[in-house]
């Protein structure tokens, strides 16, 4: 499976961010402590001042010799995010903190974890009609992003035509290491930098970047993806050349720089979302999250929830762990989970064989000589044991006949040959497009061909391989890819995770050019070549997430009266569930059988339906409260989310207003007795005049599904109806995972409400913790 060749990508840099993250070991730790506000005496005018008065008083209380002054140990205090502050606390310290009046709970700071012009048109967005016209493409929404900061030169951020900042706008350009206030402009409204937290764990840092200038790529990347300008002549070596725009080329980037080179620290996270809040961006893009965690631990869920109560749209990636089930995280139940699929189109080139014929294969190798030409030679599975006298200098033919192509990609590059042909029947083929030597990737077809003419002529055949093509059109497309990571949701499994799926495989945006895009190996032996470009092609739901911050400005610009789950709602229930041969969505990762929606969520995100869903599945702040409530979180965990001092738990429930379903039955019941999973859904119209709703439901295995009422009339806009939908089975499942939809379809034939219900025996682990 490609996915083990990650490593080959950008991907990789989320794992030596973690790597370097854990060097230090000091005895004194950073701990994020959650506050309970009512607690705080009324002689304190701001929650700093107290936070800082609780910590002064362990220099008096503590026993151990305090060795910096209490200023140096604080150091967040936060206001929006979370209650609470960060603190350096060695461990008595920390028990001194557990005993002072108001203190909930600390988490241990930790590393978090990175996910890494043709897209908008895949999407079907056009200057013609539909979303951009209608939402003057995402004008004068603001979306704020927590990544590796910003390349402002760059091309997507130049803000021609724009109308003046908002004055609601609170944001600020902070002046820093090469990079000055003057940068920002009417698109890039905002840039902060945020690495208190990094540096308390590693006091001795010099940082190498001290500003929210980008020395990475991934931010320049996911800020143009969802709202870069126009640009045109834009292109990755000569590969998907043409004018890229972001998916809301109209609305406003914020940055907040707060994922480092040197390291990635969650307390750095929580400020600069704690900052985000407060300057008002109205979407909040998070391409990074940590595994494995509940939500109460998971500061980036608690972040959150003050996000959406101040109303600002949440999307977040499900991260590149796949294709294992329950592989996802941000599986949060109010933020939109963002999966990855492919898109539409292939990166080429073609072989010509000395016969004259031609095979076309895929590559993104970035020749700048426009052919390599000279013998070929068929080597068959290439091993480790390469004979150089055979191989140097010529073009090699390799069979990938055993799903090794990784290690064989790996054997070629170290030996001498001029460039290889790998022949495979695997599909999943992005990681090893990007290589540092010529490449060519064919699939059986052509290498038969190939091999044909290689064989008859006994190693004294002649080929050229030419670079640089792009095909459109590819089918199938979208396909789920094999590496997006898989829900059930680890934290919250009964609000069925992903919520959706956007373009995610081979990007192309924006890059810092003074950051390598790629690199080659420079002939034979003299090293490797670093190349540079304005534009970058990465993978990753890293990717996809920044798409659905896009749409969501869109949604955000045409409707913004609507709450954010409202915006994830009409997101989710206009989706496509089929692909451009108008079959079911594939899944790479399963060998290409028809996706489930625990890898593809409700479907591929489709903005110009989504801007009109007709019903909406709406969910406020006390809906989540009720849920956590059922899944017995305890007062505190939910004071420690919702940052009050009283927890409303009247109406504890494990089902919540989505717009989705997943049941969950127990695989290991014996007498495979009869079950009932019943759910309450409750929809707001939001057409115009009078419509009638009807249900309609497709098989979910062998299971009994059923709703009622079956029809829902609506008088006016923003009227409200209730039904219920019931899954009846015998406890113990045949299969694993079964799905299936129901939409709800208008006598007019204008909306169709679509949402994915899972049963599932895997097991909730809900009350695992
Ligand atoms: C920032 O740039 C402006 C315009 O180029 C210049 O006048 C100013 O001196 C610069 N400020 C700093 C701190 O470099
Ligand atoms: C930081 O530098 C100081 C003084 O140079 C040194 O004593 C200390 O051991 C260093 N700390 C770490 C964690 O490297
Ligand atoms: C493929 O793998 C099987 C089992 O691992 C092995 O027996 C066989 O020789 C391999 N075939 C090739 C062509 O490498
Ligand atoms: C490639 O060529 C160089 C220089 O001729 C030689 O030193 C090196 O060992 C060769 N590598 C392999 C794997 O054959
Ligand atoms: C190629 O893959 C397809 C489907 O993934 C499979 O049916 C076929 O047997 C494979 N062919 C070979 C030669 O491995
Ligand atoms: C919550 O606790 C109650 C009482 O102990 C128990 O009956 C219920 O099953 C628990 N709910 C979950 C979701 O674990
Ligand atoms: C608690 O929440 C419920 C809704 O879940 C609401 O009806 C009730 O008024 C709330 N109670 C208080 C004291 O706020
Ligand atoms: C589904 O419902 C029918 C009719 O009520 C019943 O005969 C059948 O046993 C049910 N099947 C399951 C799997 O519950």
């Amino acid at each position: 499976m490609a996915a083990s060749f990650q490593m080959a990508n950008h991907i990789s840099l989320c794992v030596w961010l973690l790597s370097l993250s854990h060097l230090v070991l000091t005895h004194s730790e950073t701990y994020i402590i959650h506050m309970d506000i009512a607690a705080m005496p009324t002689s304190f005018s701001t929650h700093h001042s107290w936070f800082s008065a609780t910590l002064e008083s362990i220099s008096t209380t503590s026993t151990t010799t305090v060795t910096s002054s209490f200023s140096s140990k604080l150091v967040y205090s936060y206001t929006h995010a979370i209650n609470g502050f960060t603190a350096v606390l060695s461990p008595s310290e920390l028990e001194v903190v557990k005993n002072s009046p108001g203190y909930l709970y600390a988490i241990k700071d930790t590393s978090v974890k990175l996910d890494t012009t043709h897209s908008t048109q895949f999407l079907g967005l056009s200057s013609q009609s539909g979303a951009w016209p209608v939402t003057g493409y995402g004008k004068d929404v603001i979306i704020g992003f927590v990544d590796t900061g910003i390349w402002p030169e760059s091309g997507s951020f130049i803000d021609h035509g724009m109308s003046s900042v908002p004055s609601r706008w609170k944001g600020e350009c902070e002046d820093g290491l090469k990079f000055n206030s003057s940068l920002c402009n009417k698109k890039l409204v905002g840039a902060r930098y945020f690495n208190k937290g990094l540096l308390s764990s590693r006091p001795n840092l010099t940082l190498s970047m001290n500003s929210a200038r980008d020395t990475d790529g991934h931010g320049t990347h996911t800020s143009s993806t969802a709202a870069g300008s126009y640009v045109k002549h834009a292109s990755y070596f000569g590969y998907g050349t043409g004018t890229a725009a972001g998916v809301a080329p109209h609305a406003r980037v914020a940055v907040y720089k707060a994922v480092w080179e040197e390291g990635v620290f969650i307390s750095d996270i929580l400020a600069a979302i704690d900052q985000a809040i407060i300057d008002g961006v109205d979407v909040l893009s998070l391409s990074l999250g940590q595994d494995g965690i509940p939500l109460h631990q998971d500061a980036i869920a608690i972040a959150t929830f003050a996000a959406r109560e101040k109303g600002i749209f949440v999307s977040a990636s499900a991260g590149n762990n796949g294709p294992d089930l329950r592989s996802l995280h941000n599986g949060t139940p109010w933020v939109l989970t963002v999966a990855e699929r492919t898109m539409d189109r292939e990166f080429t080139g073609i072989l010509t064989l000395g016969n004259g014929v031609s095979v076309t294969g895929m590559t993104l190798y970035p020749a700048s000589l426009s052919s390599i030409q000279g013998p070929i030679y068929f080597v068959g599975a290439c091993e480790d044991d390469l004979d150089a006298s055979k191989i140097d200098k010529k073009i090699v033919v390799c069979l990938d006949s055993n799903d090794t192509l990784g290690e064989q990609f790996y054997n070629v590059e170290n030996s001498n040959v001029s460039g290889a042909i790998f022949i495979t029947n695997n599909t999943d083929l992005e990681f090893f497009m990007q290589s540092s030597y010529p490449v060519l990737l064919l699939d059986l077809e052509s290498g038969k061909i190939v091999m044909d003419y290689v064989q008859k002529l006994e190693g004294e055949g002649e080929a050229s391989m030419k670079f640089h093509g792009t095909h459109l059109g590819t089918k199938p497309a979208p396909r789920v890819a094999s590496y997006s990571a898989r829900g059930p949701s680890y934290s919250c499994p009964l609000v069925l995770k992903p919520d959706i799926t956007a373009p995610g495989s081979l990007i192309l945006a924006s890059w810092p050019d003074r950051v390598s895009a790629a690199f080659i190996k420079n002939g034979v032996d003299s090293g490797t070549e670093q190349l540079y470009s304005k534009f970058n092609l990465l993978s990753g739901t890293s990717m996809s997430c920044p798409h659905a911050s896009g749409v969501a400005a869109l949604i955000k610009a045409a409707h913004p009266d609507w709450t954010p789950s409202a915006i994830r709602s009409s997101m989710m229930t206009t989706s496509d569930i089929l692909d451009n041969t108008l079959k079911p969505i594939q899944d790479m990762g399963d060998y290409n059988n028809p996706a489930t929606p625990l890898s593809m969520g409700s479907g591929h995100v489709a903005p110009n339906k989504a801007l009109n869903p007709g019903l909406i599945y709406d969910v406020n702040p006390q809906d989540y409260v009720n849920l956590l409530c059922g899944l017995n979180y305890t007062k505190i965990q939910i004071q420690a989310i919702t940052r009050s001092s009283t927890v409303n738990c009247s109406n504890p429930s494990l089902d919540i207003n989505y717009p989705s379903f997943i049941a969950f039955f127990d695989v290991n019941d014996m007498d495979s007795h009869k079950v009932i999973h019943e759910f309450k859904r409750t929809v707001t119209y939001v057409g115009v005049g009078r419509s009638t709703f009807t249900a309609k439901l497709t098989a979910v295995g062998r299971l009994n599904v059923s709703v009622s009422p079956a029809k829902l009339s609506f008088r006016s806009m923003k009227e409200k109806k209730s039904y219920k939908l019931r899954i009846e089975g015998p406890n113990k499942m045949e299969d694993e995972v079964v799905f299936g939809f129901l939409s709800w379809v208008d006598s007019k034939g204008k909306f169709v409400v679509r949402s994915p219900i899972v049963a599932t025996s895997l097991t909730s682990i809900a009350d695992t913790f």
